[in-house]
């Protein structure tokens, strides 16, 4: 289903807002309050209820008053409304309330009719720059910028569908001081054939000559070569370091990188053109990968679109009196600020850097000029960097310096953790290598091949052949995005290709069978499934706990544009595929009759319509036969 740009005057229910609204109205009026109090409303422990109530703790306090005993006529009069089938007073003042499967069925009834499902549009629509992928030029896009792109598509769709204005934008590294290394790397290395058949190997072949060659030191010792720069002692024969430091083993190279780097970023023809087949080269296999991933940008506004802007940001800090001269670099200094700053960032010693020595302006620079832009070019309300957690520091840095300029656009950083290899440490090749992304998708993909092979030998899954190609990627694809955003975003993670595509457990794939599974029932009932429609009712306790359920999943979808944790929504298609499992175990489908049927079945086909709108939020499709 299409839940992009919602039409203003749906007013899907959502149900954890109206619960919430209703028990803070009753507190008002059930304790005469002169105040808007909060209900501080929670999902409970089923065995206790649906949800729980604690704002009569924080009121006892606040009046001086026993919770408990505010809670009292609290709860009488919640039982007395229609949602409630019961409300009691617990432990030192909660109030547990227990929901009335009438009402929640009836609330279901106007979801499957919702083109949206339920999710409603939020109040304050607001126009969003989601900054995310974001690889730099001239390399692999390697397994650092998986999850962003996973994460970054995701949380696109997921503001999206809660009625914000989104802005997919791709913030290439494309400029910066490797582009002097490949410029004089390309005229000492380049090879024009490799260039054109495999350009991105050849520009990384040729990065890491120009690289080491600029960077290496030699031991005067010894004269061991690598690159010693941080090194105390020679790690061959334990010299230690010379007082003025490694020597370089070609200078001259490294400082014709810095020029070549200095022309291009004056303009020079030659140099451009240089840099403009790089980008180019690059753009080809990016749009491969994406083109797999199905993920789309609308700008693609790499760090090159700001160069021109840099001078001012630099001139801007400084005469804003932010920042100054420090041994010849321009540099902003958190505890000299007169203006506000978070405490944390003035104790810290670490300034932020806007222009080097050499006159090179920074990643720092131009991500100055780039909020500048989407406040005055797009009108943003908010920009949103789903960007590695170990940035932190550096977008807490430009927060801060944005606030001291005056922004108020709302800035967040969506950091992430590492992805990790079976032993526990960030994920490599077998011989120690970077993964790239293409050779992840097409180990899970491969993966994929064999599980629906074991399947269709058993005879667990019926995929027809003419359907195979589409399911291995599919199903492939899927389980990589899934995996990587049922995560608890902020922690690392182990990658593990046998459970990523399985059948059972909390993986897309199995997702993926639900869906087709719900689909396969209106299949061999005969009944359309397209606009089926019948009046939900439950009856028995298996019905009721999978309908609590498929009522939050609006409240779901705004949690997790809220908080930027698409991990809620995978948690609750899990929930409602057991749920679902539980249900068709328990309660004949087909072979109920009358009512009873109808309402089974559009349980099954609202149950069905919200894994396939789930997982089209997470960018996962579904496969309507396996
Ligand atoms: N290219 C950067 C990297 O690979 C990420 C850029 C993120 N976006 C930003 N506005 N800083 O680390």
């Amino acid at each position: 289903m299409d839940v992009g740009n919602p039409p203003a005057y749906v007013q899907a229910m959502r149900l954890e807002r109206t619960l919430d609204a209703l028990a803070r109205d009753v507190l008002k009026r059930a304790l005469d309050l002169d105040h808007e109090p909060e209900a501080l409303l929670r999902t409970a422990d089923p065995k206790f209820g649906d949800y729980q109530i604690n704002g009569c703790m924080a009121l006892g306090k606040r009046l001086g008053k026993s919770p408990r005993e505010l809670a009292g006529p609290v709860a009488e009069m919640l039982a007395r409304e229609e949602a409630i089938a019961e409300a009691s007073v617990a432990g030192p003042g909660f109030v547990n309330l227990r929901l009335d499967p009438a009402w929640v069925s009836a609330q279901l009834n106007e979801t499957l009719g919702d083109p949206r499902l339920g999710i409603e549009a939020a109040d304050a629509a607001q126009k969003i720059v989601v900054d995310f992928s974001a690889p730099n030029i001239a390399k692999q896009m390697h397994v650092g910028h998986i999850r962003s792109t996973i994460i970054g598509a995701a949380l696109v769709k997921i503001l999206r569908a809660v009625g914000h204005t989104v802005i997919a934008d791709n913030h290439l590294g494309d400029w910066g001081t490797q582009y002097g290394l490949l410029i004089v790397g390309m005229r000492a290395y380049g090879d024009e054939e490799a260039l054109a058949k495999d350009p991105i190997e050849e520009l990384e072949r040729i990065y890491k000559l120009a690289s080491a060659r600029a960077r290496h030191h030699a031991c005067p010792a010894c004269g061991h070569t690598a690159n010693l720069g941080r090194e105390p002692k020679c790690p061959a024969c334990g010299a230690a370091k010379p007082d003025a430091g490694w020597p370089l083993t070609d200078p001259e190279f490294a400082a014709s990188a810095r020029a070549e780097l200095a022309k291009l970023q004056a303009g020079d023809p030659e140099n451009f053109a240089l840099w403009e087949r790089f980008v180019a080269a690059t753009r080809q296999s990016l749009d491969e990968i994406y083109a797999r991933l199905g993920v789309t940008f609308d700008e693609w506004l790499g760090e090159s679109a700001y160069h021109a802007m840099l001078p001012g940001v630099v001139q801007k800090v400084l005469d804003e009196g932010i920042a100054r001269e420090d041994q010849g670099a321009i540099a902003i200094f958190f505890g000299e600020q007169e203006g506000e700053v978070p405490p944390r960032l003035r104790k810290q010693k670490v300034p932020f850097l806007v222009r080097k020595r050499d006159g090179a302006f920074l990643y720092a620079t131009s991500d100055i000029a780039t909020i500048d832009y989407r406040k005055t070019h797009f009108g943003a309300d908010r920009a949103v960097y789903v960007v590695d957690g170990r940035q932190a520091q550096h977008f807490e840095q430009l927060f801060a310096v944005a606030r001291l300029l005056g922004h108020t656009m709302e800035l967040v950083h969506v950091g992430f953790g590492m992805i990790l290899g079976d032993d526990g440490t960030p994920l490599r090749t077998r011989d120690g290598g970077v993964v790239t992304l293409k050779a992840l998708l097409d180990e899970a993909e491969e993966k994929a091949a064999e599980k629906i092979e074991e399947g269709r030998a058993s005879g667990r899954l019926r995929i027809a052949d003419e359907d195979l190609e589409d399911a291995r990627r599919i199903i492939g694809i899927g389980a990589v995005k899934y995996v990587d955003l049922m995560q608890n975003r902020t922690t690392d993670y182990r990658f593990d290709y046998e459970k990523m595509t399985s059948f059972k457990g909390n993986a897309a794939p199995y997702l993926q069978f639900q869906y087709a599974r719900c689909r396969s029932i209106f299949d061999k009932g005969e009944v359309t499934w397209d606009g089926y429609q019948a009046p939900i009712q439950a009856r028995t306790d298996q019905e009721l706990a999978l309908q609590r359920e498929l009522a939050r999943f609006g409240d779901v979808v705004h949690r997790a544009a809220d908080e930027y944790e698409p991990h809620l929504i995978c948690d609750h298609l899990y929930a409602i595929a057991q749920g679902y499992s539980r249900f068709y175990t328990e309660c004949p489908v087909l072979d109920a009759e009358g009512e009873v049927r109808a309402s089974r079945l559009a349980i099954t086909r609202l149950t069905a319509l919200q894994l396939e709108a789930g997982l089209e939020l997470l960018g996962i499709q579904v496969l309507e036969r396996m």
